[in-house]
């Protein structure tokens, strides 16, 4: 390993800082940043008010801190003996806690993260996207940074204008901002030892009709996701109007202001810090997201067909964590006196989905056809039955009956983001019954 100063060695950039550094040290390897170079959300918030007010309480702000993943970092990890699999399971922060890991601390899940540097546990800030001049690969977080020297040297922040000309710090035009690129490379997650596919979002996009190589025609992440504010889902099924406004505090006007709220189907996270607006946003993009349609034509056989279709989300429906998240179908027959005659799909006293429950996900496996809960053992997918962007999935489903004339069939696609199942595993303070979220619904008559 190269001594860090060498890198420096032009003396361009030899500063105090890199100095200090050297002395503290210990040795890291070329591509550390020091930590003193990344400058607070709070410092940008200065002149960037409306864009720090979206930002905060997102899941990119609390991607460090957010309970359920770092309860369940902390579980993951215990009691691993395989070095693939321990690999995996300390390599989080990499993207959770990204300027932590870029700056050197902390480099895995085991470290006492109760030392991480405060700008760290700011989750994916500011001046760590703004930051980003290029990126390596389209998975695992190859962002390349070039932050500037902290708050008195700002140097450059990468957007999408290329005209901006800021008093405080330099701006320049970053075409990788405008693309969706920036977004996959942490949005595909590979397992690190063993390549199993643990996260495809970008790569479901691709494949997707929004992509397109006629930029007039392609909707990256951004064209949904930073469309987005309150009362305006801007999904794939609903308009997505421009957003005109200025970038900063008192500065032009321009067509379109990027929002930055990076809302997506988390409304469990934000409600826990009692942000009801972001939660909401999140069940209004759900709500936007999915049709349901009804056919009973078979229904003197016994069959009943549900179709659901992806009207609304650039990838598939869940995408991200699709093994820990729950998008199911609820199925309820009810007779012409309002009596259940027949039910699917309906939580339990625990909270639980019964086993014959239809739900859209994916299950991991061992590499020998069991199905694993933890990420760090996936070595295969073992059924992945999501609902792909602008598809259908058409279920059959066999009654024990034939419902009688008069008959209400209603069914219901439900949505929450973590089996309870998995978070009754974590040890420690039981988590409180996650929110559920009616995505689509449709009824017939018999
Ligand atoms: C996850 C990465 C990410 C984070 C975190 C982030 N931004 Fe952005 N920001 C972007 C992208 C990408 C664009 C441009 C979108 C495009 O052109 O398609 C953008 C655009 C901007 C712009 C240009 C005006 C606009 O919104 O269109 C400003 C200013 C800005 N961001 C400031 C900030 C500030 C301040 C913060 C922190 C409070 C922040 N950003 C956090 C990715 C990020
Ligand atoms: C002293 C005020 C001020 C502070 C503090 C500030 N900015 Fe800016 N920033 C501006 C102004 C003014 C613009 C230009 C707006 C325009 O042209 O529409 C701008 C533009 C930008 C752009 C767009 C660049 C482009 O070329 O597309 C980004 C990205 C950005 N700022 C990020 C940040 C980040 C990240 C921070 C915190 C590290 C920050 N800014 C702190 C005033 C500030
Ligand atoms: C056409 C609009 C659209 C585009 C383009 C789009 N999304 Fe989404 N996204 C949605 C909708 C609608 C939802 C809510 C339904 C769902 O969870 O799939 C969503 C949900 C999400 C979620 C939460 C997933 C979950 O189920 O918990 C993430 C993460 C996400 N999007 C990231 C991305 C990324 C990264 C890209 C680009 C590679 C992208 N999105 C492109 C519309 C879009
Ligand atoms: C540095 C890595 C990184 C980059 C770059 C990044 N994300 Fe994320 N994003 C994450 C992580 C990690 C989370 C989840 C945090 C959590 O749930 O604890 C997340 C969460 C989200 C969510 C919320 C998902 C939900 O379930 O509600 C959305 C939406 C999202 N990102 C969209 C984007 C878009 C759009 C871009 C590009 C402009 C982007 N992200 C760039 C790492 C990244
Ligand atoms: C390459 C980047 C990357 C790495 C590495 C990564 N994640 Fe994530 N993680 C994400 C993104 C992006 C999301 C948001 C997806 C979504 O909302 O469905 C996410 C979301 C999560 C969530 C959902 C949180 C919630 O509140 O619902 C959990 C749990 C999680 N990750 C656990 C882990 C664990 C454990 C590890 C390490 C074994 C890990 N992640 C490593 C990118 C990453």
């Amino acid at each position: 390993m190269r001594h860090p100063i060498l890198k420096f060695s032009g003396g361009i950039l030899f500063s105090t800082a890199v100095l200090l550094w050297a002395s503290m040290g210990p040795v890291l390897s070329e591509e550390m940043i020091h930590i003193d170079r990344f400058i607070s959300p709070e410092v940008c918030a200065g002149c960037h008010s409306e864009i720090f007010d979206q930002w905060q309480n997102s899941m990119h702000h609390l991607s460090h801190r957010d309970p359920v993943y770092a309860r369940a970092a902390q579980f993951f990890r215990k009691g691993l003996t395989d070095a693939g699999e321990i690999e995996e399971a300390e390599s989080c922060v990499k993207c959770h806690t990204p300027v932590g890991n870029r700056t050197g601390f902390p480099m895995k899940v085991s470290d006492d993260l109760s030392k991480t540097p405060e700008i760290a546990t700011l989750g994916i800030q500011c001046d760590y996207c703004h930051s980003a001049e290029s990126i390596t690969k389209i998975h695992n977080n190859g962002l390349v940074l070039k932050p500037g020297h902290g708050e008195d040297d700002p140097g450059v922040k990468f957007g999408p204008f290329d005209d901006a000309d800021p008093d405080y710090h330099e701006a320049r035009y970053s075409k990788l901002h405008t693309e969706a690129e920036i977004c996959g490379t942490c949005h595909d997650v590979k397992h690190v030892a063993f390549g199993t596919n643990l996260e495809t979002t970008y790569t479901e996009w691709k494949n997707s009709p929004y992509y397109s190589k006629d930029p007039a025609k392609n909707i990256p992440c951004q064209g949904c996701h930073m469309y987005q504010k309150p009362g305006i889902p801007a999904t794939g099924s609903t308009d997505r109007p421009l957003n005109p406004g200025s970038a900063a505090d008192d500065s032009v006007d321009r067509p379109h202001i990027f929002t930055h709220y990076f809302v997506g189907a988390n409304s469990y996270v934000p409600g826990l810090l009692n942000d009801t607006a972001k939660a909401g946003m999140a069940v209004e993009r759900l709500q936007n997201a999915a049709t349901l349609s009804l056919d009973t034509s078979g229904i003197k056989d016994k069959k009943l067909s549900v179709t659901v279709t992806n009207t609304g989300a650039g990838h598939s429906i869940p995408t991200g964590v699709a093994d820990l998240r729950q998008v199911w179908l609820e199925i309820t027959i009810k007779d012409k006196n309002n009596q259940t005659g027949f039910q699917m799909g309906a939580l339990d006293d625990k909270q639980d989905l019964p086993e014959n429950t239809i739900v859209f996900r994916v299950v991991f496996g061992d590499g020998k056809g069991n199905k694993v809960v933890n990420i760090a053992k996936a070595r295969e997918i073992l059924k992945d039955n999501r609902i792909k962007a602008k598809e259908k999935a058409t279920e059959l489903i066999s009654l024990p009956f034939v419902p009688t004339a008069g008959s209400q069939v209603t069914v219901r696609l439900l949505y929450r983001s973590m089996d309870p199942k998995i978070l009754r595993l974590i040890p420690g303070d039981p988590f409180e019954p996650l929110p559920v979220v009616e995505m689509a619904k449709a009824q017939a008559k018999i």
